[in-house]
């Protein structure tokens, strides 16, 4: 390894490594979380990245599982654990992933109090996060000595945008930059060979074997059916693939910085008007559901408009979503305004019964003959695309996600133009046109 990428990676342990103060801050929460959790008689396991060491600076947040006997129904473990949480917590409420969860303070520091059932194996499970405290045992030992290189991994990602296994990352998870840095041994390694990854590579861990099989796919050691790298979209496996590619060719501390790039309302102004498309927003008042919900049925959503638009001819070229204050649906089309008049294509003439029925239509102008085939002048509904979307909304709502679909029935705004400008997704547009600078 060279001397400047060993002062480079030296640096990047220096940031991603809590300091004294927060060691010992974590170390007094989890003694004083302990008693009140051993008070109370329960069985419990210190998991996650707190549990191994390997939590990112700045990012202490301590997780436990509580384990109960699979006979209660997860009704009771809800009310369980919120019985738990309100007695061991500070600033208590209740989270919700697969199951609901507390999550609260002690001693100032976050903790997420996780209910689980004690199953005897993995492939036992009855809700997927009985399976963490399997991982744990899995990482403990065999991620020992290697607490800097997670953290290097972690804190590339993070300053890249892509940790985080949730909907609205859907990056890398904790548990599977564990298991990369494991299997390729450290930091250097995993990125060396992430330059060669592909959408077919399957990353076998327990048996160290790299094979091909139908999608990208980092097989649990723990559960050989489990997918670790499942909530990974194609698009930031491809960008980390990309960034290894980048770092390696030419290392810089910048790739473990957070780049937070403020485009001024000028640049984004002069790209609106330089692209000449059409960019509209679609903005309505967030409906009041997690994340992990929302996201999906925000996509779902844009989906189906940008569908729409292509089907009227506008020409989208892209369009992406956000969850702010408000929530936010973006469109750049090609096209602007079309003519009220578009040619329909009917039958070619010796289709007399389908001609008959084409002639018989009630129209404005005359259809006309071109190369054997009849052709009609068709009025179009919409003439802007958003004009189509607004009444695809009002009409279809329904197929627009469950809780999006409402929201946008009780009321939406279209923002056109340098509207667009006065929003809080100013950012967000600069890099959906991807705007430099
Ligand atoms: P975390 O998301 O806290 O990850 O989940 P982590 O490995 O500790 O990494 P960082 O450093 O905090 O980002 C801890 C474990 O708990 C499981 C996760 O799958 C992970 O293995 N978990 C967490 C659940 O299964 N369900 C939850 O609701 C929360
Ligand atoms: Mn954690
Ligand atoms: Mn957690
Ligand atoms: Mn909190």
């Amino acid at each position: 390894m060279s001397e400047s990428l060993k002062q480079i990676l030296e640096e990047a342990i220096r940031l991603s490594t809590p300091d004294e103060f927060e060691v010992e801050t974590a170390r007094r929460a989890e003694r004083i979380l302990r008693e009140r959790l051993e008070t109370l008689g329960l069985e419990f396991v210190f998991v996650g990245s707190y549990a191994r060491n390997t939590w990112l600076k700045g990012n202490l947040e301590i997780d436990v599982f509580i384990l109960f006997p699979k006979e209660l129904s997860k009704k009771e473990l809800e009310d369980r654990i919120i019985g738990i949480g309100a007695k061991v917590l500070d600033e208590m409420e209740l989270r919700y992933a697969e199951h609901p969860y507390a999550h609260g303070k002690v001693f100032g520091v976050e903790v997420d109090l996780v209910p689980c059932y004690k199953v005897e194996s993995a492939e036992k499970i009855i809700s997927a996060v009985d399976r963490t405290p399997f991982h744990h045992e899995w990482l403990k030992e065999r991620v020992k000595g290697k607490e800097n290189d997670v953290r290097l991994l972690k804190k590339f990602l993070k300053a890249n945008n892509i940790y985080g296994a949730e909907y609205k990352v859907r990056g890398f998870s904790g548990y599977l930059c564990e298991l990369l840095i494991i299997f390729y041994g450290s930091f250097i390694e995993c990125l060396r060979n992430a330059k060669n990854w592909t959408r077919k590579t399957v990353i076998d861990v327990k048996n160290g074997r790299i094979r091909t099989g139908d999608c990208f796919f980092v097989v649990d050691p723990v559960d050989e059916r489990r997918n670790v790298a499942a909530n990974l979209s194609i698009d930031n496996l491809a960008k980390f693939v990309q960034l290894s590619r980048e770092f390696l060719r030419k290392p810089s501390l910048e790739f473990f910085v957070q780049k937070r790039r403020e485009i001024s309302v000028q640049k984004l102004s002069e790209a609106l008007k330089k692209r000449e498309t059409e960019i509209f927003v679609v903005e309505f008042e967030r409906p009041r559901i997690v994340e992990d919900n929302l996201y999906p049925q925000l996509e779902k959503a844009s989906k189906k408009l940008f569908e729409v638009l292509e089907k009227e001819s506008f020409l989208p070229i892209r369009f992406c979503f956000f969850a702010k204050e408000k929530c936010y649906l973006v469109f750049e089309c090609a096209v602007k305004e079309l003519s009220r008049i578009a040619r329909k294509m009917g039958p070619p003439f010796e289709d007399e019964e389908n001609v008959e029925r084409f002639l018989a239509k009630e129209r404005e102008f005359k259809p006309f003959l071109e190369n054997g085939r009849w052709w009609a002048f068709e009025i179009r509904r919409h003439t802007k695309p958003e004009e189509a979307v607004f009444d695809y909304i009002k009409e279809n709502y329904q197929s627009l996600g469950k809780d999006v679909g409402l929201k946008l029935a009780e009321g939406f705004r279209i923002l056109k133009g340098e509207e667009v400008l006065r929003t809080e997704i100013v950012n967000e547009l600069g890099d959906f046109l991807g705007v430099r600078g």
